[in-house]
């Protein structure tokens, strides 16, 4: 159902894959709710994935970028600005990849230019993409940038790696660039930390489906789907919420507030045996 919260609103989608991604059901759902958008990818996903059928769909042009190139992401709002005939109004940051996760690196053995890579791939793309915009003067007042996080910059969840580093830098950014782009612009950046959803980026993480079921059962709601959080973006960039800036907003059905829930106890009671691993050493923790 649209409610033509963005009707006459233009914006960059960055991060669109394939139909799983967040960032492909944003981009749908902001083009329902009457705004007009750009979609970014790097060149190799624009060449292996399926951007262009979103593209043709939504009559929406493809910028290639790698988004942590400062010349490409200038050369993404220049173009976007021409081909949707005027300044930006939301940006959505839907970015993230660690090599270490990839190459199943654990924490204490992590490979230091992966993770310098992580972090610029995952974070800092994010300061770069702002920096960018806000020199090129890209983004209209009130304008409403979003980066997606994880709870994972909060609290330690097994697996997830140096990409929790990498979120929580992520979310110290919205607070900084927040203060800055507010103060002069009203430009308002948030983050949403969002439940575990089964894409691509997200069945990278370790045990990803047990992941998913923990989550489901602590969050009263249940877990939020790629289409749930692409309900919430809309929200954000809409007119509705000019004074939110600076926040990392949860969108996870109740998880983060949770410390044990029935559902939960009942799977956990099932078993006390220690958990082994595949020589069949006890392993804590
Ligand atoms: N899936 C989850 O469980 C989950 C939960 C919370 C937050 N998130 C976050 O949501 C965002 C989107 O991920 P997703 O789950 O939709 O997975 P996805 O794999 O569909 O999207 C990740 C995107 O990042 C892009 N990307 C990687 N390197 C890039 C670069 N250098 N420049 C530009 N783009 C680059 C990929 O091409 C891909 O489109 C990520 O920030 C992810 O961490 C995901």
């Amino acid at each position: 159902m649209s409610y033509n919260l963005l009707k006459g609103k233009r914006g960059i989608i960055f991060g669109a894959l394939n139909d799983m991604s967040i960032a492909w059901k944003v981009a749908e759902r902001a083009v329902e709710e009457g705004a007009v958008v750009t979609l970014s990818n790097t060149p190799v996903a624009v060449r292996m994935g399926q951007i262009d059928e979103l593209s043709h769909k939504l009559n929406a042009p493809v910028i290639a970028a790698d988004a942590t190139n400062v010349d490409d992401l200038a050369h993404v709002f220049d173009e976007s600005i021409k081909l949707l005939g005027g300044k930006i109004d939301f940006v959505l940051h839907s970015i993230g990849m660690s090599p270490n996760v990839r190459k199943k690196r654990p924490y204490d053995d992590l490979d230091y230019d992966m993770l310098s890579k992580t972090l610029d791939i995952s974070a800092v793309s994010f300061h770069k993409m702002i920096q960018t915009a806000k020199k090129m003067d890209a983004i209209n007042e009130y304008g409403s940038i979003v980066a997606l996080s994880y709870v994972a910059a909060q609290r330690t969840l097994f697996g997830y790696n140096d990409m929790a580093d990498a979120k929580a830098l992520l979310e110290s950014i919205a607070r900084s660039f927040g203060y800055i782009y507010g103060r002069e612009k009203n430009v308002r950046i948030n983050t949403i930390s969002q439940s575990p959803t089964m894409t691509t980026a997200g069945s990278g993480v370790k045990g990803m489906e047990k992941l998913m079921d923990f989550a489901n059962r602590m969050s009263p709601l249940g877990n939020a789907n790629a289409d749930d959080c692409a309900d919430y973006c809309i929200t954000l960039f809409s007119d509705l919420t000019r004074k939110v800036t600076m926040q990392n907003l949860y969108h996870d059905g109740g998880f983060s507030s949770m410390g044990m829930s029935l559902r939960a106890m009942d799977q956990y009671s099932k078993s006390f045996d220690e958990y082994r691993n595949e020589k069949g050493e006890i392993v804590y923790g």
